[in-house]
């Protein structure tokens, strides 16, 4: 049976590679056999990274500095990873942009006051930029007739933003509120999931969302008062809990599964 989990071979290009999410799955696909191709907008090896990593993976780990809203970028990125390994076979869609809960209250007015701009930036990133990395990497995927795609979702693409987890901001002063802009973004990802599915099925590159739930990344007491009640776990997530998902879809495990969306929220969106 684990013979269906192996990813030995397997060139799995990782967008946003070097962040808290993208440098566990990184580390988890490497020890699974696959070789990985870190695109991030942060150059250098993350020093994270370097812990989870060992000893350079054997050569079968390439980080390189792409910019996700770039087709030229994209392009780019793509061509060094086929001259290195050939073309790949996954893509793990992972780069985003969010507003954390301690994010600048200029960012996190009213809904009535939500700037344009920031609105563009999240949607060109989360939106968009899966849409060009789907372009490039799953169009060289189609082109070899084989390939796995995974969209990172969210609890927020799914339901919406509960106010009440970030009163704590409001009662320090900040006219804070989840933005919009966010969960906008995701949401379009679950189509743009069903549609690639359907779009490539001949071509057998399979394309499937997963949906996380909050990381635990030190987040305010008052903020895991409340929001850890609405968890039927009990607690946020680890980034490896959600590692098993990631390799699952990425493996012959899930060789009968696209179009589809894999919950792993610890519950959240079933209460
Ligand atoms: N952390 C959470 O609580 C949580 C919850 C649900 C879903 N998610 C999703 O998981 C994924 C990973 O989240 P994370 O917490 O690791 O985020 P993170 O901010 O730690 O990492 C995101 C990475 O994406 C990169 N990136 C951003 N814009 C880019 C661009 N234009 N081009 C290339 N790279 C770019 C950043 O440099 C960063 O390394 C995201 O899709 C996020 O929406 C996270």
């Amino acid at each position: 049976m684990d013979d269906m989990f192996d990813l030995a071979g397997r060139v799995v290009v990782v967008t946003g590679g070097l962040g808290q999410l993208g440098r566990r799955f990184s580390a988890d696909l490497l020890a699974r056999g696959a070789r990985v191709a870190i695109i991030d907008q942060t150059e250098c090896h993350d020093r994270t990274l370097g812990k989870l990593v060992t000893a350079d993976a054997d050569g079968r780990l390439l980080t390189l500095v792409a910019d996700i809203t770039s087709r030229a970028s994209l392009e780019q990125a793509l061509t060094t990873i086929v001259a290195q390994w050939g073309a790949p076979h996954g893509l793990v869609n992972n780069a985003a942009l969010d507003s954390p809960p301690d994010a600048p209250a200029s960012e996190n007015g009213p809904f009535e006051d939500y700037p344009e701009a920031s609105f563009d930036r999240i949607v060109d990133v989360n939106l968009k930029g899966t849409f060009l990395c789907c372009q490039v990497f799953g169009g060289a995927m189609a082109r070899e007739g084989r390939g796995s795609i995974v969209n990172v979702g969210s609890i927020y693409g799914v339901v919406a933003p509960d106010q009440n987890l970030y009163e704590y901001r409001r009662q320090d002063g900040a006219t804070f509120f989840k933005p919009v802009a966010y969960s906008a973004a995701k949401s379009g990802v679950y189509n743009l999931t069903r549609y690639l599915a359907a779009y490539w099925g001949k071509q057998q590159v399979r394309v499937n969302t997963v949906t996380f739930a909050g990381v635990f990344n030190n987040q305010d007491p008052r903020f895991l008062e409340k929001y850890l009640p609405k968890v039927p776990l009990g607690r946020m997530a680890d980034p490896a809990d959600y590692s098993g998902a990631i390799i699952f879809l990425m493996s012959d495990a899930s060789r009968y599964m696209t179009g589809s969306n894999m919950v792993i929220d610890g519950g959240f969106t079933s209460i």
